[in-house]
């Protein structure tokens, strides 16, 4: 083949000319040679392989007429779904519910439904670059709210919906991830997310709440989510199995109003997710199985992250400050002044070791005084050792 079609370029639409190459992300993490902290993978020795297994035998002695063939998205495993968001206080129907191809396919979706090239969608500084380059890739102009150890700043979200309110400016939504954010790993307090859920229905805006790692709280208390807060239905809350069994699996879910998940499922081209592995999960996770697991991973998470944190008291110059997030999977360290992360990623790879600069996280060129470090994937060795070589490259700067 020659290396180049000539012309081949003028064949694209504009909009994949212009499309960002894809991020190999958690998927480059295993040919890296560097030890990594770079991404928020699962640690594969908590898959629950054997459970996995009898599920899937299980489905396929009994339902293989269904289970293989073309057919919808397992009816059961939405029931499953329903009755979560019920014990978390959401009045949820079947009908308020999508199964996707991961939480990543349910965030493709909502720009294919709310945003034309030149639409507003308010997200955080920092954010989850994964859905902030699909935002931007549909043409949405990104409008940033910065964030503290409370979570989004909703006084300064006040006056960004107010100013564009004054320009004439309705935003689509407003992105967040409410709770061990990725990547601060903050959780919202209480106070901040009933002011959001107000301030969306004041200024008639969505709110997509991002709980890829809710469920992974390994210290306090749960707090409401917001859709529980949420009377009037401005929030559509997307969620994953991929942080609680395995990303694999690619099965992550929405909740929003029945109008809106229609309209989501016209953009669903393929149609329903996986009539099999819909039902290997709901299979799996019955008679109380999945809870079990979720408990087993939050006990190993907040071990791993005890690793870091007393890690990073050892091996980082006190400068830097690093909060203990109460769940999820990441530290997120501010740099002493004078310290550029994208710096640091050169110095620490010397050392033979990776991370996440934070620039990566902002859509506005912010972040290079912080970088993001998964405990998820390494084991606590691994973690001290790739802690402790990010000290010496730092030490160095
Ligand atoms: C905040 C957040 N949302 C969504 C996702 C995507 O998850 P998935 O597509 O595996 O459900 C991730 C993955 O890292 C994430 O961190």
């Amino acid at each position: 083949m020659p290396a180049k079609l000539p012309l081949l370029d003028s064949l694209y639409a504009a909009r994949a000319r212009d499309a960002m190459p894809t991020l190999k992300g958690a998927a480059q993490a295993d040919q890296s040679p560097l030890l990594s902290l770079t991404y928020g993978l699962a640690d594969p020795d908590l898959f629950p392989r054997d459970e996995l297994a009898a599920a899937t035998a299980a489905v396929l002695a009994d339902d293989a007429p269904d289970a293989l063939n073309y057919g919808q998205s397992f009816a059961g495993l939405t029931e499953q779904v329903v009755g979560r968001l019920r014990a978390q206080g959401v009045e949820a129907e079947p009908e308020n519910i999508l199964v996707g191809y991961g939480s990543s396919q349910i965030l493709a979706l909502l720009p294919e439904v709310f945003i034309d090239r030149g639409d507003t969608v308010i997200i955080e500084g920092p954010s989850f670059m994964g859905a902030v380059r699909r935002f931007v890739m549909s043409g949405a102009n990104l409008v940033t709210v910065p964030t503290d150890h409370e979570g989004m700043d909703v006084d300064a979200l006040e006056v960004t919906l107010r100013d564009l309110a004054a320009r004439g400016v309705r935003p689509k939504f407003i992105y967040t991830i409410p709770t061990f954010h990725n990547p601060s790993g903050v959780t919202m307090s209480l106070a901040r997310r009933q002011r959001l859920v107000s301030l969306a229905a004041e200024y008639g805006v969505l709110v997509v709440e991002d709980d890829a790692y809710g469920e992974l709280r390994f210290r306090g208390d749960d707090l409401p989510t917001l859709a529980s807060l949420d009377a009037e239905g401005w929030v559509v809350r997307v969620c994953t199995y991929s942080k609680i069994l395995a990303p694999g699996v690619r099965v992550g879910w929405a909740y929003a109003r029945p109008e809106i998940i229609e309209r989501l499922n016209m953009f669903k081209h393929e149609g329903d997710s996986g009539p099999f592995l819909t039902r290997v999960i709901a299979r799996y996770a019955a008679e109380g199985r999945l809870e079990a697991h979720i408990a087993q991973l939050r006990e190993h998470y907040r071990q791993k992250c005890d690793v870091m944190i007393e890690a990073i008291a050892r091996e980082f110059p006190r400068e830097v400050q690093a909060d203990r997030p109460d769940g999820g999977f990441f530290v997120w360290c501010k740099l002493p002044h004078g310290m550029g992360a994208t710096a640091l990623v050169d110095r620490a790879a010397r050392e033979g070791v990776s991370f996440l600069p934070g620039v990566n996280c902002y859509a506005n060129g912010q972040g290079d005084d912080a970088i993001r470090l998964a405990f998820s994937f390494l084991s606590a060795d691994q973690i001290q050792e790739g802690v402790a070589r990010i000290g010496k490259a730092m030490r160095s700067m």
